[in-house]
């Protein structure tokens, strides 16, 4: 049997959130995901997630939902973050950090119209063989300014930690070197269903499964293959933009060295991200494709209609 899961790049303003409510359904529609999940650390204005978005991405068709380095920027998450089942926060970082380290979702109805939940959600009547799906984000060390712990060692800890052996797993690595993201590739491959990158929000063009080793030199660190893989799912927000943020405010920052309000974009929201087909079997994933539709401005919910 064959599972499929879309995970949507950072959700960004105003903007992102519309453009979720608005395409969300086409996306259900068009291919039939079982899970879609999504990173949201700058939902809320640009930065960070509030329990109402929250709630509202929910209620659009989101299952489950990811943070970055921005998970702490709007406070009252925290209280969402040991409350609900579906949302996690980056697993490398302090002890005492508030929020879940790993999420299991359970695969539910393909109609769109209902959210799945969690491990202990209201669930849908599943896929056979599959309990539920882990996932996991780790944040990367290169040029990011959150301290955090080793993300490779925390993946690895991780893996032992789950209760199922031999699980599906997708780990997103939140990170700003794409080098980084690549190494975690190839550190998961073959151990992992998939290993997707969010933090630049561009999308890269390289997705594909990752090969087995094929060279014969012995080199540790390619793995047998089978994990998904792309650098970055990109952004779902606004494009006419720098990373979701007023291009003429980033501009003016940029040549001026002077303060100026980085304000979310509004032009060119579109979503942003990919599809994975997965092998119950195996737990290997056997296709990745991006997804990048652009929203129509002229309809619901960014204008009457
Ligand atoms: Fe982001
Ligand atoms: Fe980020």
């Amino acid at each position: 049997m064959s599972l499929r899961i879309v995970f949507l790049g950072d959700i960004v303003g105003g903007p992102g959130c519309k453009a979720v409510s608005q395409l969300v359904p086409v996306i259900r529609q068009r291919w039939g995901p079982d899970l879609v999940i999504a990173n949201a650390e700058n939902a809320a204005n640009g930065t960070g997630l509030t329990p109402d978005i929250y709630k509202k991405l929910c209620a659009r068709g989101i299952d489950a939902i990811t943070l970055g380095d921005h998970v702490y920027k709007k406070k009252q998450i925290v209280q969402t973050l040991q409350s609900e089942s579906n949302i996690i926060r980056p697993a490398n970082l302090s002890a005492g950090a508030s929020g879940k380290r790993w999420m299991s979702v359970k695969p539910g109805p393909k109609d769109g119209q209902e959210n799945p939940g969690g491990q202990e959600g209201p669930g849908g009547p599943g896929i056979q063989g599959v309990q539920g799906v882990y996932v996991l984000t780790v944040l990367g060390r290169i040029f990011m300014n959150m301290p955090a712990n080793d993300p490779f060692a925390t993946v690895d800890g991780l893996l032992d930690e789950l209760p199922e052996r031999d699980p599906i797993v997708i780990v997103e690595i939140h990170a700003e070197a794409t080098s980084e993201k690549i190494a975690m590739g190839w550190h998961l491959n073959g151990r992992v269903t998939a290993v997707v990158g969010t933090h630049t929000h561009t999308p890269t063009a390289d997705a594909r499964i990752l090969p087995a080793q094929v060279d014969g030199t012995g080199h540790p660190g390619i793995g047998p293959g089978g994990t998904a893989y792309i650098s970055d799912l990109g952004m779902t927000g606004p494009h006419d933009s720098v990373l979701g943020r007023r291009a003429d405010r980033v501009v003016s920052h940029m040549t001026t060295n002077m303060p100026f309000p980085f304000d979310v974009a509004e032009g060119n929201p579109r979503v942003q991200g990919v599809v994975i087909d997965i092998d119950t079997g195996s737990r290997r994933a056997t296709a990745i494709e991006p997804i990048d539709l652009a929203a129509d401005v002229t309809k619901p919910p960014f204008a009457n209609g």
